[in-house]
């Protein structure tokens, strides 16, 4: 009844879309899911220091594939769990990323079966702007390990607050999207109460749909499980104009009230990828909060040893399996991107590579003022990466295992 109370109030008072009617700009579905808008990174993972290789798409589409379409039409996206791997290399996922962008009055949904999980393993469905802290992240599902459900976050430039008072089905957690100070925050994150979000209970209640509004009212996300989808997100038909404004008190939401999306947010690329260990996941002590058996004296490429290297038998179940992906938006094309963003690795950073054995931590992150610095702080940071914690607790041989 309060559920029902605070829907409602929230609905007559605060329309999230001014106008009715979203344009299907791309529907990603079925055979064609890969075919076309999709950058892969092909680059290790030099934004979040897992201990992944994010394959080209040739090599997504050899044996092992690591992305297909299935026998039931839904894509899948995985870490490659057939090989061997010794040490000190990495192992291949995936990191896919569209070519084109997504301003104010855009919604991105993803349907989804299965989503990835397992100990040492971090995906996410996100969203980042070609410039980064400047155009802003958007974290629709991001999770680590064996969480038992969803994150939500924003990364943007210091300013952007979330509201304490919104309504929401979330937990804020914590209300400051800045990232400038590059030691300062995990960005504003909010926990999803329901735990069907993520992991073992996603997939065993049918999976569900998350939705994200870019719009100048604000950003606002929606988890719904399999049972409880809107009709206006229909598998089967994606012509229909979704309408935000019936779905409810969102799991998330940032209002532009203390988050203004015009200042803190531009066009964002929708991005879907799988890492492992990491400067989040990887960490002894967070991966101690949901998986088994790390020593207190943990080194800190355990979660390397451990998991990644060797057999894949860790990574059964470290796959997306997704009906659709689609994008809708107030206005009828999306923005095309600079050739630069469209082939390769997309990342707006023009910052340090780790992949030098004499790189330095220190030298790398805190020093120096210059883009390089940033941009590296940047990487660190997205995807609310716990930098603090990483700094003191990864040495200079956790970023080459
Ligand atoms: C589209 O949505 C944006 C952001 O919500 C709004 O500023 C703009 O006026 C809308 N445009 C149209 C054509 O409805
Ligand atoms: C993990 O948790 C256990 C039990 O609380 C503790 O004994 C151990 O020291 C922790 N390890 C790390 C790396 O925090
Ligand atoms: C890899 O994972 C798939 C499910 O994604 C599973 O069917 C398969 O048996 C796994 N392969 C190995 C070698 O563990
Ligand atoms: C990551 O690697 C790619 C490819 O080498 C490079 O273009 C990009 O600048 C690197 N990014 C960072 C943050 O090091
Ligand atoms: C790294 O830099 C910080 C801040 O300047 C400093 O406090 C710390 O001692 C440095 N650590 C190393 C290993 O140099």
């Amino acid at each position: 009844m309060k559920l029902a109370l605070s829907c409602a109030a929230y609905a007559a008072l605060l329309p999230l879309v001014r106008a009715a009617g979203f344009n299907l700009l791309n529907n990603w579905q079925g055979s064609t899911f890969f075919d076309d808008n999709w950058d892969y990174y092909g680059s290790w993972d030099n934004l979040t220091l897992g201990d992944v290789n994010f394959v080209t798409r040739d090599v997504a589409f050899a044996q092992p594939q690591l992305t297909y379409v299935n026998g039931a039409g839904n894509a899948i996206i995985r870490v490659d769990n057939v090989s061997t791997v010794p040490q000190p290399y990495k192992r291949n996922t995936v990191r896919i990323s569209t070519v084109d962008t997504y301003g104010l009055g855009s919604l991105w949904v993803m349907d989804a079966l299965h989503l990835p999980y397992g100990c040492s393993v971090w995906p996410a469905f996100w969203s980042q702007a070609t410039k980064w802290p400047e155009g802003g992240e958007i974290d629709t599902l991001e999770q680590i390990n064996m969480a038992a459900s969803n994150q939500y976050a924003l990364h943007t430039v210091d300013g952007c607050m979330a509201s304490t008072t919104a309504p929401m089905q979330g937990a804020l957690t914590d209300p400051d999207c800045g990232t400038e100070e590059p030691y300062k925050t995990q960005g504003c994150t909010v926990e999803e109460p329901n735990h069907a979000s993520y992991g073992a209970a996603f997939a065993a209640g049918g999976g569900g749909v998350y939705a994200t509004l870019l719009a100048d009212t604000g950003v606002f996300i929606w988890f719904f499980p399999r049972g409880s989808i809107p009709s206006d997100l229909s598998v089967s038909n994606p012509n229909i104009s979704p309408n935000p404004d019936n779905w409810g008190t969102p799991s998330a939401s940032y209002p532009s009230t203390t988050c203004p999306t015009s200042t803190y947010f531009e066009p964002q690329h929708v991005i879907i990828d799988i890492t492992l260990c990491g400067a989040w996941g990887g960490i002894p002590g967070t991966l101690n909060a949901t998986c088994p058996g790390v020593p207190a004296d943990a080194p800190s490429n355990y979660c390397y040893t451990t998991y990644v290297a060797g057999d894949g038998s860790n990574y059964g179940t470290a796959y997306f399996e997704i009906q659709y992906v689609r994008i809708w938006s107030n206005v009828t094309t999306a923005s095309s991107t600079s050739s630069s963003a469209s082939s390769g690795p997309s990342s707006s950073s023009s910052g340090h590579s780790f992949s030098s054995p004499t790189t330095s931590v220190n030298s790398t992150l805190g020093n120096g003022g210059s883009g390089s610095a940033r941009g590296s702080a940047q990487s660190l940071i997205t995807h609310g990466a716990a930098l603090a914690a990483f700094l003191s607790a990864f040495g200079t041989a956790a970023l080459l295992a």
